[in-house]
């Protein structure tokens, strides 16, 4: 330990800590790399860090090695209430050589944190083994995943049984419903999420304005003549969540799927999930992403199935218990 300083980030940080973020990217695209290539020069990663350095109420630490910057960790707040008194390393937000070392960094800034009151913290951890190890070993756990897949070189077939097409005006009453059953699904256990649930008037109005917006691409699969399912597609740069370094180039994003309890296991999930893989591929682009709750047990089972690979782990620790 000679000679390890950590002290709090400051702005004089940008740049090594910028040059620490485009060598985790650099190792993090080795495992996934339709991740974008340019956030491996420090130039553009400078632009990720002084994002998150800039963000409101952003503050950290760095590790400071013979000299040399070897790890910094920068956390903010996130508005609203969902999130409860909030902390979030984002995508930008932390980069070790010694993956140990992020928990010398965090132990560092979290003890301002707590001294806010802020004790839910969330981290958005690029998918490399020891890193994630060293997250757990600070009392987190898994919350969310971000994925990726290549579009399909062929398109996928129907499936037998199912009637897959794009929804039209006459369907807003069943897409409103639909709405409704992923925040529903996952305020029960084990996900427990605090999302609102819109009611159905509300589901219906939003429908009724936005069926013909061409910038999302909605598919409803029909199972003996019912539409039980629906799946959204739009571009990725349509989702605050993942962008930046997170960000495939020309990437499609698999924004929304739901089928009704009493039509789930016969495929009407792969077949809307597919529909949008099949369009992203028509429309030229080369990949799709997603996310998913991993204790939403049928979405994280489901879209690994559909050969979606997870690029980042959300985790999540509560303070105080
Ligand atoms: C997620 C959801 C859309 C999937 O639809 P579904 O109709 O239930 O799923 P499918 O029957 O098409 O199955 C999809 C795949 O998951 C697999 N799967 C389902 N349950 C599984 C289990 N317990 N273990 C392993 N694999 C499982 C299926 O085998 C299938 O893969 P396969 O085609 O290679 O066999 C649906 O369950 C749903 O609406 N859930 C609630 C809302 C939600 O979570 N939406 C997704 C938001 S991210």
């Amino acid at each position: 330990m000679g000679g390890l300083v950590v002290r709090p980030f400051e702005a004089g940080d940008l740049v090594g800590a910028a040059a620490l973020l485009a060598e985790r990217h650099a190792r993090h695209r080795r495992r996934h790399p339709l991740l974008p290539a340019e956030y491996e020069d420090p130039e553009l990663a400078r632009v990720e860090v002084n994002a998150t350095w800039q963000t409101e109420g952003a503050s950290g630490a760095v590790l400071v090695e013979g000299g040399e910057i070897t790890g910094y960790l920068l956390g903010a707040p996130k508005p609203g209430a969902v999130w409860g008194p909030n902390v979030w390393v984002e995508r930008a937000g932390h980069a070790v050589r010694d993956p140990e070392k992020v928990r010398d960094l965090y132990g560092a800034a979290a003890a301002k944190w707590y001294g806010q009151g802020l004790i839910a913290h969330f981290a958005l951890v690029p998918d490399e083994p020891e890193l994630i190890d060293a997250w757990f070993r600070l009392g987190f756990g898994s919350q969310h995943a971000h994925a990726v897949r290549a579009v399909p070189s062929t398109p996928y077939a129907e499936h037998q049984g199912l009637t897959v097409r794009r929804a039209a005006r006459a369907d807003v009453a069943v897409l409103a419903e639909l709405d409704l059953v992923l925040p529903q699904h996952q305020g029960l256990s084990p996900v427990f999420s605090a999302g609102e649930v819109p009611t159905l008037e509300e589901a219906l109005a939003d429908w009724e304005e936005s069926i013909d917006d061409p910038e999302y691409m909605t598919f409803v699969a029909e199972h003996n003549g019912r539409v039980v399912g629906m799946s959204i597609g739009c571009s990725v740069e349509k989702s605050s969540a993942h962008a930046g370094l997170a960000q495939p180039d020309n990437a499609g994003f698999l924004a929304f799927a739901a089928v009704f309890p009493d039509a789930r296991g016969i495929g009407a999930g792969r077949a809307v999930g597919e529909a949008v893989l099949n369009w992203a591929a028509e429309v030229g682009y080369d990949s799709v992403v997603t996310d998913w709750r991993v204790t939403n047990l049928l979405s994280s089972r489901a879209w690994p199935r559909l050969g979606f690979v997870q690029t980042f782990h959300r985790l999540h620790r509560l303070l105080g218990y």
